[in-house]
C-alpha cells in the first residue's frame, strides 16, 4: 500500500529498474486491465541510458523554475483542476511526472483524498520535501520511480500530467500517461488533459533567413555563396525552436493530429 515503506509520509524510492537487471527483467510484461476501449498486453520497456539522461535532466532546478514561471502553462493547469473540482474532491489522483509536485499540490488543495505523485527523476526527493513543508504528507504520496515500474495498489479516479513536449509528442511522455491509464484508471475516470490537437502551419522568418543563409554571400569580404546550398539544406532539415509572431504565419494552421486519451493505444503511438 502507499505508506508501507520508505518515509513516514509514504515517500518511496523505486530504483529497481536501474541496477542488476537481467535481460528477462528488461522486457517485463504487465497485463493491463481489460476494460472498454482500454487494455492490451503491454511491454514494460527497460530504462535505457537515454532515459536515465532524460530523468537526470529533470533533476536540475532550472527546468522546473522555467516550467513553473510559464504562467500560461501553470495557471491553465490550476484553472483546469479547480474547474473539475467536483470530480477531484474526495477522489484518488495520480500525477504522472510530478516534478516539484506543483500539480499534485493543486489537486490536494482542490480536495483530493489522496494524490500519488510519481516521478523517476531525483526531483522527486525535492517534491517530497515540498509536500512535507506544506503539511500535505497525509494526502500526497511521492513515489520516486517510473510510472511503468512503481506500484499503486488501488484504482484511481483521476490522472493528471503535464507531458507535452516540442511538436507536442517530441518528449515521448504520452506513452507513460497511457500506461498509467491502463494500469490504474477506473472505468469512467478523468484524464487531465483528455485530448490534444497538433497543428502545423507554414511560416516565414526573414530575420533567420538573413542570419543563416544570406550571411554566406559576403563573409569578411569573401564571396562564400558556395556555402548557400549546404546552409539551406541544414536550415530546412533541422528543427528549430523559436518564438515568432503571428505575422510570420503564412496561412491558417492545419490539424495534423487529434489525440483522445481515453481511446489512444500505446501501439498506435
Ligand atoms: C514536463 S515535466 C512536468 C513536471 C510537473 N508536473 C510540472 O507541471 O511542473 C515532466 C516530468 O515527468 C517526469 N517523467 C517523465 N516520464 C516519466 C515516467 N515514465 N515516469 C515517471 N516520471 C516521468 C520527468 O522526470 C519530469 O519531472
Amino acid at each position: 500500500m502507499y505508506s508501507s515503506s520508505g518515509d513516514s509520509n509514504g515517500y518511496h524510492q523505486d530504483n529497481k529498474q536501474q541496477f542488476g537487471m537481467s535481460q528477462r527483467d528488461r522486457v517485463r510484461r504487465v497485463r493491463a486491465k481489460s476494460r472498454d476501449g482500454f487494455g492490451e498486453e503491454q511491454k514494460v520497456t527497460p530504462c535505457t541510458e537515454f532515459d536515465k539522461a532524460y530523468f537526470n535532466s529533470y533533476a536540475h532546478v532550472g527546468i522546473h523554475e522555467e516550467m513553473i514561471k510559464d504562467h500560461v502553462r501553470t495557471n491553465t493547469y490550476r484553472d483546469a483542476i479547480f474547474h473539475h473540482q467536483s470530480l477531484i474532491e474526495g477522489k484518488v489522483v495520480v500525477d504522472v511526472g510530478c516534478g516539484t509536485g506543483i500539480l499534485s499540490i493543486f489537486c490536494a488543495q482542490a480536495g483530493a483524498k489522496r494524490v500519488y505523485a510519481v516521478d523517476a527523476s531525483d526531483i522527486a526527493v525535492q517534491a517530497n520535501e515540498v509536500v512535507k513543508a506544506n503539511n500535505l504528507s497525509d494526502k500526497v504520496i511521492v513515489l520516486h520511480g517510473r510510472v511503468e515500474d512503481v506500484e499503486i495498489n488501488e484504482e484511481v479516479d483521476v490522472i493528471i500530467s503535464e507531458w507535452m513536449g516540442y511538436m507536442l509528442l517530441y518528449e515521448s511522455m504520452l506513452g507513460s500517461v497511457i500506461t498509467a491509464r491502463d494500469r490504474w484508471l477506473k472505468h469512467g475516470g478523468l484524464i487531465l488533459p483528455s485530448n490534444a490537437t497538433l497543428y502545423m502551419a507554414p511560416v516565414t522568418h526573414p530575420d533567420r533567413y538573413r542570419e543563416s543563409i544570406e550571411f554566406w554571400r559576403n563573409v569578411y569580404g569573401i564571396d562564400m555563396s558556395a556555402m548557400l546550398p549546404l546552409a539551406k539544406q541544414c536550415a530546412f532539415e533541422e528543427p528549430s525552436v523559436e518564438t515568432i509572431s503571428g505575422e510570420n504565419v503564412l496561412t491558417w494552421p492545419h490539424v495534423v493530429s487529434l489525440l483522445t486519451f481515453f481511446a489512444v493505444q500505446l501501439t498506435s503511438m
